[in-house]
């Protein structure tokens, strides 16, 4: 029998610290569910002391989850823990994850702390988690720099007082991956009561060597890492879950254990995130980038057709690559609409699958193959635009060589209709700054970008627009056949999304 690798998944509470990746109750809520269909083992939810925002999100997810643990981080303090314990309540299983920096550099110049005070408040930290749950996980923040010795008192004093995890960041992303292997091991070693804990990796990708060292711990003995969908998170990101989740499967016989990751539905969790986030997926990223699975060159091609083992390592299938496929049309009924989005993972209120349907009869006006990555654009669309301030009710651009574009736009503003023109260095460009007329936001555009969702000229163009203001960063997406009217949608819903506070200042206090 092999061991279980636990995976602990993050892209709700360190993947929202991407700037721009902040997600709403309601997409978290989402994100959640998929992640327990793919049978996730720990989902960690949020940051329940970082805002009321937070705690209902993360008690929301607590609340729709069954079958994952679902795991709120606090610092070592007793006012986040109490927090994390509180919103962990409606979990049917919870886990409360502490956390303080054991590093010298954290210890003296952020905390301000001697090393022994640290210890201490560690121990009274999981002491009070324990007020709460058995389950209980805890992290030397900055681990990756810390003094071995140090780290040693520390986590054997922490198992002492009821830590059942215990997690070695690589906070900066700055081991080398044989390094960061002994250093699972010397712990597991040295640490006389190591083996009452499962030890666990959290690698961020600053060097690009997430993924490269939580492998390398595994070999030496880490049974949980922890990861996010597509790598997101702070700064580079953290190790990318369907990296780590099909290295260990591929390799079966290399490493000594396996996840209980139903992989089918990785691909399917990818798409969703990046819808939600914004954050598009390149096209060469391993399993879930769009060519993660295509053979280009002649000599791939007739090796493949003659024998698939000959340059694939992995099914596309078994990640949830489907080929694209048809699944409704013009004259599909609101059952078979609802019926395909359960299929999907999607649950929408009355409301807004009645808004949903209205956006697919639209596009099925438009667009005669309607695909699985069609609706779940309709989708995204509508829960973008769940805080609707501005409303786009009409569009018109006028494009000519020679002749500078302008674009004219009504908009509901807060109920009122508003009309705004203006003239820009393309439609696109016209189009925003009309929109600006009205809005008079004075935010800054970070980013633009166009992908189409489904191959062809009729393809529908999903557009991500990123705002920045005072420091919050928002993002809007809209989609669309006609990717001027998908920018415009993006950009209003990014504007509502300012407009609603819907993001946090900084989600890690
Ligand atoms: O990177 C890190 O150290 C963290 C901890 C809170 C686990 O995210
Ligand atoms: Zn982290």
């Amino acid at each position: 029998m092999k061991d279980k690798l636990i995976i602990f998944d993050t892209t709700l509470r360190d993947g929202e610290q991407s700037p721009g990746a902040s997600m709403t109750k309601e997409e978290k809520v989402r994100i959640a569910r998929q992640l327990e269909k793919m049978k996730v083992d720990v989902i960690e939810a949020g940051f329940p002391a970082a805002s009321p925002g937070d705690f209902d999100a993360v008690s929301s997810v607590a609340q729709a989850v069954r079958e994952s643990t679902v795991c709120g981080l606090a610092r070592a303090i007793e006012n986040d823990i109490r927090r994390a314990g509180e919103a962990l309540k409606p979990a049917r299983s919870g886990r409360i994850h502490t956390f303080i920096a054991t590093s010298p550099i954290h210890m003296e110049k952020k905390l301000r702390m001697a090393p022994e005070m640290v210890l201490e408040q560690a121990v009274k930290a999981v002491k009070w988690a324990g007020e709460y749950t058995d389950n209980i996980e805890f992290s030397p923040e900055d681990a990756g720099r810390s003094d071995l010795d140090f780290l040693c008192r520390i986590l054997e004093a922490v198992i002492k007082a009821g830590a059942k995890t215990l997690n070695i960041p690589d906070t900066v992303g700055y081991s080398m991956p044989e390094q960061y292997g002994a250093l699972i091991r010397n712990l597991r070693e040295r640490i006389p009561n190591s083996d009452k804990a499962i030890f666990s990796v959290h690698c961020h990708n600053d060097l690009g060597l997430a993924v490269a060292n939580s492998l390398s711990a595994v070999m030496n003995g880490a049974r949980q890492v922890e990861c996010t969908i597509n790598g997101l998170g702070e700064r580079a990101g953290n190790a990318a879950l369907e990296e780590i989740v099909m290295a260990v499967r591929t390799r079966q016989d290399y490493f000594h254990c396996d996840t209980g990751i139903d992989a089918t539905q990785i691909v399917q969790a990818s798409r969703l995130v990046s819808g939600i986030t914004g954050f598009a997926v390149q096209p060469n990223k391993a399993i879930v980038g769009i060519n993660a699975f295509a053979h280009e060159s002649g000599i791939h091609q007739d090796g493949v057709l003659k024998s698939r083992e000959t340059y694939e390592i992995m099914r596309a299938e078994d990640v949830g690559w489907s080929a694209n496929k048809l699944v409704l049309g013009k004259h599909s009924g609101r059952n078979a609409f609802r019926t395909r989005l359960s299929e999907l993972g999607i649950e929408l209120s009355e409301e807004a699958l009645n808004a949903a349907f209205a956006r697919f009869k639209d596009l099925a006006d438009k667009k005669h193959d309607i695909f699985d990555e069609d609706i779940q654009a309709i989708v995204s669309d509508e829960a973008f635009d769940s805080a609707e301030y501005y409303k786009l009710l009409f569009l018109k651009v006028c494009s000519e060589t020679g002749e500078t574009p302008s674009a004219t736009v009504k908009i509901l503003d807060g109920g009122i209709e508003r009309e705004g023109h203006a003239e820009g260095s393309g439609p696109v460009d016209a189009a925003f700054r009309a929109i600006e007329s009205i809005a008079k936001s004075e935010s800054e555009l970070q980013l633009y970008s166009v992908n189409n969702i489904t191959s062809g000229t009729d393809a529908q163009g999903e557009v991500t627009v990123r705002l920045q203001k005072d420091g919050r960063i928002v993002n809007g997406q809209g989609a669309d056949t006609d990717i001027v009217v998908a920018s415009a949608k993006a950009y209003i819903g990014a504007l509502n999304r300012l407009k609603a506070g819907l993001e946090r200042l900084n989600p890690q206090l």
